[in-house]
């Protein structure tokens, strides 16, 4: 059973997460922001996905990417489609991905199949698109992931097109509070969002388990009843506010959180206990302590490290040469002194994804670290994606000179 995946603004990191989870074999990338993939849908964890926004049920392949076609296809199967959903006033909602097709002509269409869907004796409503692709917000508040919902979404996949419905959406609201509702932020320290959290933790841990997919399978993700406790220790080594905890907790993961500043760890424990007030969760225990990552002796077991590191000084201006040259030298020193002392308190195969900065020095050519090189002499190997090369794994926006690089390896 296949399920269409529409990714988020950097489609690469939402790939890399799913072929983290479920396997290179499992996925297949659609043009340049959808994923099919071969995982039974139960098996989805949709609400722990960061990178996923839309999580959609394959309804139909069509042999065309004509849109005349298709329309004509979509006018003579919808209205009997529609006959077999439950009574109410149908809300439907349509978005393409890579069709050659305006939004004029995609306007023109759903009033076509409106006045097609009303001949059978339903009411309908048209939600009208601002753009080819209705976003997260509009399919929420428009209920079409309701028993009376429907967003049909048409993509591109060569010279076919997939025509899918959307089942789930990723919870903006939840996000936002997660992020902004929290008590202790610092601007100072970064703002990891907590959909990059996931992203972070989501790839650290790497190919889910079937006993543990199967225990979590049958919770639907807006569920008040918290996702069972997961026997595994999360260790974020430079954990600031405890963004990756929060989201790590969620999951329910064991979670272990160390950071220089004793503020930090205060920050983190706020937020930990704030978390555990407001949302439904597994009784997860979380581990904090004041410790220079460059020296520290964690406690055993560490089975997964997720991480934002040190990510040197935050710049709002372009840096001058010699204030990048020294910033990304002291952060290439205490990354690779981390890792230095990590790696004989970890097992063999420990993964870790660490998110490390990375500098644009123009728009989408950034300056590395030069540790990524080394990094087999300090015991680890960096691990490669089928699907997406090393070097698409940088999370920026356009007017960011401070990017976050994931640096995803094995302890060897
Ligand atoms: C980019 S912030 C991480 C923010 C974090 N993801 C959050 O949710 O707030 C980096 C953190 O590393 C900490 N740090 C810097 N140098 C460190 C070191 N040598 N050992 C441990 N923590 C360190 C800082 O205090 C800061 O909290």
């Amino acid at each position: 059973m296949q399920s269409v995946m529409i990714l988020g603004r950097q489609p690469a990191l939402g790939l890399a997460e799913l072929e983290s989870l479920y396997g290179g074999a499992a996925i297949r990338p659609v043009g340049n922001s959808v994923a099919v993939v071969d995982v039974d849908p139960c098996l989805l964890a949709f609400d722990r996905l960061g990178g996923s926004v839309k999580f959609c049920k394959l309804l139909a392949t069509l042999d065309t990417t004509v849109w005349r076609d298709i329309e004509d296809y979509l006018r003579k199967v919808a209205p009997d489609h529609s006959k077999a959903m439950p009574e109410g006033k149908l809300q439907l909602g349509l978005s393409v991905i890579g069709i050659d097709v305006n939004l004029r002509q995609l306007e023109a269409s759903g009033l076509n199949l409106k006045k097609a869907i009303r001949k059978t004796g339903r009411s309908v409503r048209l939600v009208p698109n601002k753009a080819l692709e209705l976003n997260s917000a509009q399919v929420i508040h428009n209920h079409l992931t309701g028993v009376t919902g429907w967003e049909l979404v048409f993509i591109r996949d060569g010279d076919k097109t997939i025509i899918a419905q959307t089942v789930k959406v990723q919870n903006i609201d939840a996000y936002a509070r997660r992020d902004r509702e929290r008590p202790k932020r610092d601007a100072r320290v970064g703002m990891l969002p907590p959909k990059l959290a996931q992203i972070i933790v989501n790839i650290a841990v790497g190919k889910l388990s079937k006993s543990l997919l199967t225990s979590i399978c049958d919770i639907p993700a807006d569920s008040p009843i918290p996702r069972p406790l997961i026997d595994q220790t999360i260790l974020d080594p430079f954990c600031g506010t405890g963004v990756i905890l929060q989201e790590a907790s969620l999951m329910g993961y064991q979670t272990y959180g160390t950071d220089l500043e004793t503020r930090m760890i205060d920050y983190s424990q706020k937020n930990l206990a704030w978390l555990g007030l407001h949302h439904a969760m597994a009784p997860t225990c979380c581990r904090l302590e004041v410790g220079d990552a460059t020296n520290h002796h964690w406690k055993t077991p560490i089975n997964i490290v997720a991480s934002e590191t040190y990510l040197g000084r935050p710049f709002t201006d372009r840096p001058t040469p010699e204030v990048l040259t020294q910033t990304v030298a002291d952060c290439n020193l205490i990354i690779k002194k981390f890792l230095r002392n990590l790696h004989p308190q970890l097992t063999k195969g420990t993964r870790l994804c660490l998110a490390i900065p990375a500098w644009q020095i123009s728009p989408n050519d950034f300056k590395l670290l030069s540790l990524i090189d080394q990094i087999e002499d300090l015991g680890y190997n960096r691990v490669s994606f089928e699907h997406i090369g090393d070097q698409d794994l940088i999370y920026y926006r356009d007017n960011q000179i401070v990017a976050r690089q994931l640096l995803v390896i094995t302890r060897v």
